[in-house]
């Protein structure tokens, strides 16, 4: 009785704390000078399309066929076991949030994976997201691969979602695309995560795009000139908020911020420029 009455107590905590944003898709200051070293030689020597079709060997329209892979504990919705109408409205919301981008993404199919060891801890960097990605990802460099798991424990416990990068696609091409929460599909459970921003997020990782906060308020943060420094995540919707000297509050409504899916509503010019040049280079999509 009195064990009972602790684990319901339990459960009321941990439902009532706002649980932050967070995304595995962290590179380190001199992982993104070296990229950004690369990106920008690339772009100096305006080879860019020449570089993709050396590479790659054909350019590709910007529509990006979405590979879907649902892991699951069991077939049931507590389980993993994503609706094929939750995943179409994924795609939907992509579409909506990547408007104005010239980026459209279209729905190439699910599979499906009943696997709870993979449904549980498939964290960035561990062995079993390897094994995961090498028997199930589809398509080319073009392609994005998106696998719905649950993040129940070990490195990757707690997370709503990561990223891979498109300049480490032609290096490790099994390893591309996007590991999220299952739950943060729209019309999932994760509370405050259930508009499908998750995806938008880490899409934004895959088409090239850093966290707003990335280097806080020096430098050159984000390598995107419009999108005021920030020097840490914004969690919730703290409107007003304003963390760097330099002009411009805090891009709290930013898409690659952390804040609540509802708070979240834009990438901005410099981003939609950054996203198709970082594409046209390491993924061979033209526009
Ligand atoms: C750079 O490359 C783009 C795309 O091929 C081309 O349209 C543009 O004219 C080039 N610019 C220069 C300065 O060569
Ligand atoms: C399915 O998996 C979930 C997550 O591990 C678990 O909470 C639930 O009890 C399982 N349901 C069944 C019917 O096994
Ligand atoms: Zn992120």
């Amino acid at each position: 009785m009195a064990r009972l009455a602790f684990i319901s107590l339990l459960a009321l905590v941990a439902s009532a704390i706002a649980q932050p944003r967070t995304c595995g898709s962290t590179p380190s200051a001199q992982t993104v000078l070296a990229a950004e070293t690369h990106f920008q030689g690339l772009l100096a020597a305006n080879s860019t399309q020449a570089h993709a079709l050396a590479t790659l060997g054909t350019l590709v329209a910007p529509v990006i066929p979405v590979y879907f892979h649902v892991i699951r504990a069991n077939t049931s919705l507590a389980g993993g076991n994503v609706p094929a109408s939750q995943l179409q409205a994924q795609i939907d919301v992509l579409n909506a949030d990547y408007e104005g981008s010239g980026i459209s993404f279209t729905n190439a199919g699910a599979d499906f994976t009943t696997n709870s060891a993979w449904f549980n801890s498939v964290g960035p960097d561990s062995s079993s997201q390897t094994t995961m990605k090498r028997q199930l990802r589809k398509g080319g460099a073009n392609a994005l691969n998106v696998y719905t798991v649950g993040f129940v424990s070990g490195s990757g416990a707690g997370l709503l979602g990561y990223s891979t990068f498109p300049s480490s696609y032609s290096g490790n091409p099994t390893d591309d695309g996007v590991v999220m929460l299952y739950s943060s599909v729209p019309g999932g459970t994760a509370a405050n995560y259930d508009e499908g921003r998750t995806l938008t997020h880490e899409a934004g990782h895959w088409v090239g795009l850093y966290h707003t906060f990335q280097g806080g308020c020096s430098g050159s943060g984000d390598s995107v000139s419009d999108t005021p420094a920030e020097a840490s995540p914004a969690y919730e919707c703290p409107t007003g908020r304003d963390t760097c000297s330099a002009t411009g509050v805090d891009p709290i409504h930013n898409f690659m911020d952390y804040t609540y899916d509802s708070c979240m509503n834009q990438f901005t010019a410099g981003q939609i420029s950054r996203m198709k040049s970082q594409i046209t280079a390491y993924r061979g999509i033209t526009f």
